[in-house]
């Protein structure tokens, strides 16, 4: 199993390291905390020692016979720092060298990761904006801090994200993920849109969103910076994603053009509705005495998938669609599936047979990854958040 250090640097979130420090050990890991000065004013020693078996110190001039601001580092898996003060990230990026924490920051030679947890303002400062780029430049992966309630009333981005999905991305990066997204922008769509009749009904379909959640994961493991526009999507946010929330096809079209001004990847898992009612009715719509039925005239919505490809400039995103396909008589899913890249214009396909129901809501899926290349691959039946990798590994070969 493999060695963790959990840094943990003086933010009110800190007590929830304690429940991500638990989740390591009760799966086996070993993990050695390394608190800030700081953050034992919120939690204690005691706490760390005894959830992990092991001392914890903050300062180098202590047990200086161990040499332990240089062989906790030397030797770990994985660093972790949860949470992440905008001080301890500064540090971080300006190599400073003032205790256990970021002098085990220097010698690591393992991942490194980062969870920031601050308020709104500070995490918005030029001055950790700046730090958190450098940082991401040098190949660490620094978690993007969840939307949320804040210490005291406020609310706003600066939360740490929930202990269980920052244990899911730091095992990620712990069966050995390659950092080949390391300082990229990945934008995703997920979920399914709705279409809105009257103020209570709507047109929508069944997409869960979980394909395009893993890819999140996926691409958080591998170093990027992800943003998700994520439609209709009832799942935990996966830790250290940018989570911007959309209901119609209109909006998932503005906010996705907005992500993907920067963005070196755009993978358009989401399923957009193809079309929509013509009108909204802004009452809802009664039956009648008669029994009169409504009739519901449909238009067709613009599609994403082709404006992005389009609208692509210098900076040339790799883009990635999605097709659900079903074979009939003129021809195979796979014939179908070819002549859908060529009409989209994207770099890669990936193609779901959804022949019997196949793929939605699941957790396993299995898909042929059609390149515009004329590559062809067979991915089998496995989890989701392996179909992701194997996505992401066609992305990263097409990139630069
Ligand atoms: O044409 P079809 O809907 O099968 O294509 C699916 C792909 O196109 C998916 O990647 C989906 O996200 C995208 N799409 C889109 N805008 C639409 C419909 C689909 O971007 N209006």
């Amino acid at each position: 199993m493999s060695e963790v250090v959990l840094g943990v640097s003086g933010g009110i979130a800190s007590y929830k390291a304690a429940e991500l420090l638990r989740l390591f050990t009760e799966s086996g890991h070993s993990v050695r905390v390394v608190p800030t000065a700081a953050s034992l004013h919120f939690v204690g020693t005691a706490t760390w020692e005894a959830l992990s078996g092991k001392p914890a110190q903050s300062e180098v001039f202590e047990h200086v016979d161990e040499v332990a601001h240089v062989r906790i580092g030397q030797s770990a898996d994985l660093v972790i720092v949860a949470p992440a003060t905008a001080n301890t990230l500064a540090k971080a990026a300006h190599g400073l060298a003032d205790d256990l924490l970021t002098t085990t920051l220097l010698t690591a030679r393992c991942p490194v990761m980062f969870a920031p947890a601050m308020h709104t303002e500070m995490w918005e400062n030029a001055a950790t904006q700046a730090n958190v780029a450098t940082l991401r430049e040098r190949g660490c992966i620094v978690l993007e801090p969840a939307v949320g309630r804040l210490t005291g009333v406020d609310t706003g981005k600066g939360r740490l994200p929930a202990p269980e999905e920052i244990y899911t991305a730091a095992l990620q990066v712990l069966e050995g993920r390659p950092q080949d997204l390391a300082g990229k922008h990945v934008v995703i769509s997920a979920g399914g849109t709705r279409e809105f009749l009257d103020p209570v009904r709507y047109l929508g379909n069944r997409s869960s969103g979980r394909q395009g959640y893993a890819l999140a994961e996926a691409a958080v493991a591998r170093g990027a910076r992800v943003t998700v526009v994520a439609a209709n999507v009832g799942l935990a946010d996966p830790a250290g994603v940018d989570v911007l929330r959309v209901v119609s096809t209109e909006e998932l079209r503005r906010q996705m053009h907005a992500s993907a001004v920067d963005a070196d990847a755009v993978i358009m898992a989401a399923a957009p509705a193809d079309f929509r009612p013509a009108e909204f009715v802004d009452a809802k719509i009664k039956k009648t005495a008669d029994h009169e039925t409504p009739e519901i005239r449909l238009v067709e919505n613009p599609d994403i998938l082709v404006e992005l490809v389009t609208a692509r400039t210098s900076k040339r995103p790799v883009i990635v669609g999605f097709a659900a396909e079903t074979g009939d008589a003129q021809a195979t899913v796979i014939e179908h599936a070819r002549a859908k890249l060529t009409r989209k214009g994207c770099d890669l396909l990936v193609v779901n047979d959804v022949s019997a129901g196949k793929a939605f809501g699941r957790d396993d899926n299995e898909a042929v990854l059609l390149g515009s290349d004329g590559t062809v691959e067979e991915i089998p039946l496995g989890p989701k958040i392996d179909l992701a990798h194997t996505v992401l590994d066609a992305v990263v070969q097409r990139m630069d």
